[in-house]
Order: structure tokens, then C-alpha cells, then sequence
């Protein structure tokens, strides 16, 4: 459990750099109007969402085995929780389930273009949105703290 926290932990700098990287590229791309390019563009864009996705699956074992997760919420009930229990337990899971829908959302999207600029169109909104939304419910206290 610990191990995993950790690795959690760990893994969410790689994921949100890997992610500033894609959008940031995206928009780039975007902005050049150039053509969307397999070794780079495309292992970006893919690397990402294999590591949210790998994220996805830590959070979700988290969520089972933590006390900070369900748990939390089997204890005192959803309306017992504070807001720095409730971000952990609801808030953060939910919101983050959300976001990689969306990047996955935005790899699909991407594959059914021709254009350079509607794939990369695809991947600066939907990996931009799933990136804000995961900003949004960070437990940065507990994170940096
Ligand atoms: C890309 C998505 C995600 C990022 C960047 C992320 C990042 C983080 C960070 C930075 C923490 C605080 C770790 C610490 O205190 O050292 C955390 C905790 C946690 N995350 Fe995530 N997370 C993501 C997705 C998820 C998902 C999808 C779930 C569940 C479905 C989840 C469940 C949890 C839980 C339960 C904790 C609290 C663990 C504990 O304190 O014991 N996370 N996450």
C-alpha cells in the first residue's frame, strides 16, 4: 500500500510533464500548421496516454486499498468527510476518471484525422481539458506537504 502511494506519488510528475509536453507540442503544431509526424508527434501524444492510463490503474487499486479512499468514506459516511478528506476520497478520483476519459477521447479523435491540424486540433483540446481538469483536484497540500 505504502509501495503504491509512492509510486503514486512519484509517477504524477512523469504523467503531468509528459502531458504539459503533448499539449504543448499540440499547440505548436497546431500553430504551424505543419504535418503530423509518426516518431515524434504521434509517440508524444501515445506515451501520454499509456501513462495516465497507467496512473488510472494505480489511483483505482488506491482507492480500494487506501484508508484515504473508500474506506474514508465507509467510516464516516459521505457528508462526515471534510473537504481535504472529501478531495481524496471523491473529488480528486472522480474528476481524475474524467480527465483520462477525455484524453482517451482525444487519442481516438485523433486517429480518425488525415490533417495535421485536426489531429493536433484533437489533442491540444481534449489532453488540454483533461490536463486543467487534473490541476484542478491535486492534493497539493498532501502532495508537497
Ligand atoms: C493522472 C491522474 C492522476 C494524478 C496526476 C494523481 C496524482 C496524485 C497525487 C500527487 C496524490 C498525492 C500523493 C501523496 O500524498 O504523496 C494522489 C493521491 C491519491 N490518488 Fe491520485 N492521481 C491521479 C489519478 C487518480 C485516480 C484516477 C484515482 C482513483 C480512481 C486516484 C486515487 C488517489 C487516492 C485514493 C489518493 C490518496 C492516497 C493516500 O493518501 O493514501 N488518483 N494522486
Amino acid at each position: 500500500m505504502e509501495v503504491l502511494k509512492l509510486v503514486h506519488s512519484y509517477l504524477a510528475y512523469v504523467v503531468l510533464a509528459v502531458l504539459f509536453v503533448a499539449v504543448g507540442n499540440a499547440i505548436l503544431g497546431m500553430a504551424s500548421n505543419r504535418i503530423f509526424n509518426l516518431h515524434k508527434d504521434f509517440r508524444i501524444s501515445l506515451f501520454a496516454l499509456i501513462l495516465s492510463h497507467i496512473q488510472l490503474l494505480i489511483g483505482l487499486i488506491l482507492f480500494f486499498v487506501s484508508t484515504s479512499g473508500l474506506k474514508a468514506i465507509q467510516a464516516v459516511g459521505m457528508g462526515g468527510l471534510n473537504s481535504q478528506a472529501r478531495l481524496l476520497a471523491v473529488e480528486h478520483p472522480l474528476i481524475n476518471i474524467v480527465a483520462i476519459v477525455l484524453i482517451t477521447i482525444g487519442w481516438s479523435r485523433h486517429k480518425k484525422f488525415m490533417e495535421g491540424q485536426k489531429k493536433f486540433r484533437s489533442i491540444a483540446i481534449f489532453y488540454g481539458l483533461g490536463l486543467l481538469f487534473i490541476l484542478s483536484r491535486i492534493p497539493w497540500a498532501q502532495w508537497w506537504g
